[in-house]
């Protein structure tokens, strides 16, 4: 299979590497809004083939692509590549309004492709792992899932600057880019809650740097909290009333371990390496494409989980005054 990148960033760069890992999924084309650009990066990564067109890539043979462009950008991307045949891996999240994913889902099924949002936290064995030691923490009422992590490109917009993560023209902030992390977990884990009330706080750019949420169920309340100015330093737990499970690296699921009331520590998830995490969703999206009907109930899972995860932070952005420009 051959595949075609849109966005040329360190994430770009990640998926390349990781899709590397995996056989018969080769690089086929590179797009950049500037052709040189394109060329460097194609040539960097062994690839002959370079756009600064959409469209003719889109027409060309290649049979999928991996969009990673500004959050605003990937309906329109997405649908462009479904109506010319191409599956598509798209990353989070996949679009701004539920409506739009619900469309690119239609598309995808109309035409027998297949499209993915891209995140990495539902591809790992690891999420199923966690569910499963649930039970060993007995009754849970308190969770609190957190990704607070200081943004690289924070510094550059306090100097004045406007990178796009904080232009809300771009459909960015912390809730659209952190925000799934918190939510996938909370709806894979406990599923939908019975209500929500959101809070944010915003930058004078008007994107929002920072949130907080409580989801309330019958028998629980999650406490979800996200920055990208500050850095989290105790990470998530889940308590019960026979033991506390420690997520360290929530988007990673990774250090996981239990501690018991009677003080016994059991360790249930280690490091993960980063290149393992995204290869494990390059997994998942070769199978769904080339075993489709195999693989359909569980790509049927996850568009809703991720359609749910969408609607979810909808309602989010709604109550905490969080919007973008049409
Ligand atoms: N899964 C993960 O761990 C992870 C990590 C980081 C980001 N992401 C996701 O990946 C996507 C891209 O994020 P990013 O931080 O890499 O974004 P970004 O740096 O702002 O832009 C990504 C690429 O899009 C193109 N681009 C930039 N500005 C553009 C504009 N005004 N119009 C059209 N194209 C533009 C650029 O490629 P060219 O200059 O070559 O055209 C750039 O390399 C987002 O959806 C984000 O949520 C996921």
């Amino acid at each position: 299979m051959k595949y075609a990148i849109i966005g040329t960033s360190w994430i770009t760069q990640a998926f390349i590497d990781s899709a590397n890992t995996q056989k018969d999924f080769t690089l086929g084309g590179v797009y950049s809004r500037s052709l040189a650009h394109a060329v460097e990066f194609a040539s960097k990564n062994n690839c002959d083939y370079a756009y600064d067109d959409l469209v003719t890539l889109a027409k060309s043979g290649v049979d999928a692509v991996y969009i990673a462009s500004p959050n605003s950008l990937h309906y329109e991307q997405a649908k462009l590549f479904l109506t010319h045949g191409k599956h598509v891996i798209c990353e989070k999240p996949a679009a701004v309004w539920p409506e739009q994913l619900r469309r690119l889902h239609d598309l995808a099924h109309e035409n027998g492709l297949v499209f993915m949002e891209a995140i990495m936290m539902l591809h790992q064995p690891h999420l199923k792992t966690v569910k499963d030691s649930l039970e060993k923490l007995g009754k849970i009422e308190t969770v609190r899932l957190d990704f607070c992590q200081y943004s690289s490109r924070y510094q550059s917009y306090l100097d004045g600057n406007l990178p796009n993560i904080f232009n809300p023209q771009f459909a960015t902030g912390c809730m659209m880019d952190l925000g799934v992390y918190v939510v996938y977990p909370a709806l894979y884990l406990f599923g939908r809650p019975k209500e929500i009330i959101t809070r944010a706080n915003f930058l004078p750019s008007g994107a929002d740097i920072s949130f907080s949420s409580l989801f309330l169920y019958d028998d629980k309340h999650i406490v979800l909290t996200a920055s990208k100015a500050a850095e989290s330093r105790i990470g998530s737990e889940i308590l019960g009333n026979k033991g506390t499970m420690t997520i360290g690296t929530l988007f990673q699921l990774a250090d996981i371990g239990i501690e018991y009331v009677d003080g016994k520590k059991e360790a249930v998830i280690g490091e993960v390496p980063r290149l393992e995490l995204m290869a494990n969703e390059v997994k998942d999206f070769i199978r769904y494409v080339t075993h489709p009907r195999e693989s359909a109930q569980e790509l049927a899972q996850a568009q809703q989980l991720s359609l749910t995860v969408l609607e979810t932070i909808a309602e989010m952005r709604r109550q905490a005054g969080i919007s973008f420009p049409e």
